[in-house]
């Protein structure tokens, strides 16, 4: 069986042209990076941090034509992260083996499109998308293997089911393996060091507030009130969606679920579904300039 296995991979490499060579190891590599680059990534799968699949997806949800989608598919991040992260490996690893690599093609084609609609759609100019592009070159090549592959069908049989089945495994271990690698999680709260300017003093009135990030992209939000300034991160405590500030209602709000807090009162949650405060950031007045503690 894994014989017949390696044999198919080495003689698909063997026999095709440069060209479709040059292609499928291109995707391949990148895809399984991809996967790596998650599986070891502390944050991924950690709500609260500023790489979380969540805050990811709240992000997607405010800018992309098709955010609704996204909305729908915040309160379960953790899991299509993990669908994300082992599709990527399961793609990557089929492309290379060539394994139903027909499917695994329609795979990268579909994941690069629904990528460039949530994240970066709005790219100027559009070829500094690299996700239309990875769109259009997996589809390039999606059609010149269906050409090549005449008369392929998308029926089972039980090798082919086998060989799918070996792939998911390895992409299986491959998640498995890059957690070994992952460093220990890093908690986002106060916890950014140095003295970053935020913003002059002089330039925020009291009663104002300024949206700002974090050292690590986390996004914060700075208070000036008559008595100082202070400032909060802004990921939702429920399920990691970036909260705003309503100065009608003077709180902070989250669109996802409808966690309110209270900015005034230690950015604690009122209402909604949030049991926690949102975390505090360490300010201070330096000179002019409002800096990170
Ligand atoms: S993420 Fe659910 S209320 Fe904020």
């Amino acid at each position: 069986m894994i014989q017949g296995f390696l044999q198919t991979a080495t003689h698909s490499w063997r026999t095709q042209s440069w060209a479709l060579r040059l292609m499928r190891l291109w995707l391949g590599v990148t895809w399984i990076y991809a996967g790596w680059d998650k599986a070891t990534d502390s944050g991924f799968l950690t709500r609260g941090s500023a790489s979380f699949i969540g805050t990811q997806l709240s992000g997607y949800s405010t800018q992309s034509p098709i955010g609704f989608a996204f909305n729908k598919l915040i309160e379960h991040a953790v899991p299509v992260g993990v669908f994300v992260m082992l599709s990527e490996f399961a793609i990557g690893l089929a492309t290379l083996l060539w394994v139903a690599p027909t499917l695994a093609a329609f795979g990268g084609f579909s994941m690069s499109l629904g990528l460039w609609l949530a994240s970066s759609f709005h790219a100027t100019p559009y070829f500094l998308a690299s996700d239309s592009a990875y769109a259009v070159l997996w589809l390039s090549y999606l059609l010149l293997i269906r050409n090549k592959r005449k008369g392929f069908s998308m029926s089972f049989e039980r090798r082919g089911v086998l060989r799918v089945g070996i792939v998911a495994a390895l992409a299986t271990a491959f998640a498995g393996v890059g957690k070994v690698f992952t460093p220990s999680v890093v908690q986002e709260s106060a916890a950014a060091t140095g003295k970053t300017k935020i913003v002059k003093l002089a330039s925020l009135k009291v009663g104002a507030t300024k949206n700002f990030a974090l050292s690590n992209g986390a996004p914060a939000i700075l208070f000036r009130t008559k008595s100082g300034v202070f400032a909060y991160s802004a990921i939702c405590t429920h399920q990691g969606c970036t909260v705003s500030y309503a100065s009608a209602s003077k709180k902070l709000k989250c669109p996802c679920h409808g966690a309110i807090f209270d900015p005034y009162a230690s950015g604690k949650p009122v209402s909604g579904p949030a049991n926690n405060p949102l975390g505090k950031i360490k300010v201070a007045v330096e000179g002019a300039w409002v800096v990170l503690a």
